[in-house]
């Protein structure tokens, strides 16, 4: 087709759905500015768009609590009792099998920005660990050569990120020589964009050739490692499994036996792992039972009176929140995308979105003035067959680096490092020297080279030297 007639069906197109607005300065433009925002209009959802506009800016109302729900049920961290101990073990075999033959690959979700963070660049290039600064991305990549090591298989990574920093993370990857990865092992994809609505549905224009657009959510990732190839690489190498991570993750257990063992053995299509809440209003999903299947639930949508109820042991009711950890069939990926028009449900954000207005002019708003909208992964589990969940130990498993100071920051996440360093040493039989408060007397950063869990120090105990108090030790 040519640009007349390309131009001509996109002009019906749009004003068949109310945004011929998209079109106001093409006129303007030269030949290449022309041709780039012609593209993005070819790439818009026309069939959903009108739908979205009704459903989720026109007559917006949040999605209604399932009339119904129960707790999730879930494996303990420590097996309770004897034959939930055999079942552990067997799965842990399984698991420790299944990498060995190469099924298992790592996949971090990359593709938002780390606005809170106040850090500019890819979240995965925040430097984090305790003594060698080594960026999140570095311990990932050090944690996979590390498994692969271990098992003697090779552990591909697969890495989402969106037009906001794919070039950025490319860079990174490449010039830190992909941390020792082999580069072919590493599969950086792209997850795709939602156009951002102002308050009439308008779709706004981030310049007079760029639709102003956003990632897609982590839940776009179940769509992107489709259609980007991922799955077909995944094919190609005999991987079945994925161990799914969140990229702000410095504790995360990339190569987990025990999980990924029991996500097989129970056929599971979609796992997660949970942990117990820190207090019943603490701002993590939480995992609850509707007909049947697994669903989060947002700490938003469950009524306070819910979250705050207790059993007759004092514990929680609903005590298991979502951590962003999962382990993904490949299978259940293709099944999902293999009928053409998969869609996870959508989550509306009100948000301040830099735009040009009528005249062509910038506006950067200093109120909300449009909408955002995305896709979570954990919308997926409800169309699982079969989905299990294990709790987890936050201090072994979880210290996400979210906001510059207070919790989640870099400070708090450096002194989980250490703290669980300090406990798998202490667990191998060494002695930690601790403040009267007990805390560790000392700066400790163990790579992943060195252990990747506390089991592994146990063989290595006799190589750690003596810490001495205040001291500052780096084990690799
Ligand atoms: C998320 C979870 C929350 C959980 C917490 C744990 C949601 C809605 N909430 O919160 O339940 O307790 O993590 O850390 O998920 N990402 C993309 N593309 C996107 C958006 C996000 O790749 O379009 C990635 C980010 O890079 C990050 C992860 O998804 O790795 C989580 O995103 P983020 O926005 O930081 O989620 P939280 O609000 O912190």
């Amino acid at each position: 087709m040519d640009t007349e007639s390309r131009l001509k069906h996109l002009q019906e197109k749009l004003q068949a759905i109310g945004q011929s607005h998209l079109l106001s300065f093409y006129d303007e433009l030269d030949d290449k500015r022309r041709q780039r925002l012609l593209e993005q209009i070819e790439a818009l959802d026309f069939r959903h768009i009108p739908e979205w506009v009704q459903h989720y800016v026109k007559d917006y109302t949040a999605v209604a609590l399932p009339t119904s729900f129960e707790p999730a049920p879930s494996y303990p961290a420590r097996p309770r009792d004897e034959q939930q101990r055999e079942k552990y073990a067997q799965a842990t075999r399984l698991g420790e099998s299944l990498v060995r033959q190469g099924k298992v690959a790592g996949f971090v979700v990359a593709g938002g920005q780390g606005t809170r963070l106040g850090f500019d660049g890819p979240k995965g290039n925040f430097p984090i660990s305790p003594i060698k600064n080594k960026t999140l991305f570095q311990i990932f990549a050090e944690s996979l050569l590390a498994a692969s090591k271990k098992y003697n298989t090779t552990i591909p990574w697969y890495i989402m990120t969106s037009p906001l920093n794919h070039q950025a993370t490319l860079e990174i990857l490449e010039s830190a020589g992909y941390y020792g990865l082999n580069k072919k092992d590493v599969f950086l994809f792209q997850q795709g964009t939602m156009p951002n609505f102002d308050f009439e549905g308008k779709i706004l224009l981030a310049d007079k050739d760029t639709i102003a657009a956003s990632p897609d959510g982590h839940g776009g990732s179940l769509k992107a490692l489709y259609k980007s190839g991922a799955i077909a690489d995944m094919r190609r190498r005999g991987v079945e499994y994925l161990s799914y991570w969140q990229v702000d993750n410095s504790l995360v257990r990339i190569v987990d036996p025990l999980f990924i063992g029991l996500h097989v053995l129970d056929r599971s299509e979609m796992s997660s792992k949970a942990l117990l809440k820190a207090d019943p209003l603490e701002k993590v999903g939480n995992f609850c039972l509707v007909d049947g299947k697994v669903t989060v639930i947002e700490y938003s949508d469950l009524p306070e009176e819910q979250a705050l109820r207790r059993k007759a042991d004092g514990s929680l009711v609903f005590e298991l929140g979502s951590i962003g950890l999962h382990m993904i069939d490949a299978a259940f990926i293709e099944r999902l995308n293999r009928g053409g028009d998969f869609a996870l449900p959508l989550h509306r954000a009100i948000k301040k979105i830099p735009h040009i207005d009528a005249a062509g002019n910038p506006v950067n708003p200093t109120e909300p003035n449009g909408i955002k909208l995305e896709t979570f992964v954990f919308d997926a589990l409800p169309l699982a067959e079969q989905s299990i969940i294990l709790e987890t130990i936050r201090s072994e498993e979880f210290a996400p680096v979210k906001n510059a100071t207070g919790p989640d920051s870099p400070e708090v996440t450096r002194r989980m490092m250490i703290e669980r360093a300090a406990h798998w040493l202490e667990q191998a039989g060494v002695a930690v020297p601790r403040k009267a408060d007990g805390t560790p007397d000392c700066v400790l950063e163990i790579a992943p080279s060195f252990a990747l869990c506390a089991d592994d120090i146990k063989e290595k105990a006799d190589r750690v030297p003596a810490i001495q108090p205040g001291q500052v030790l780096y084990l690799e």
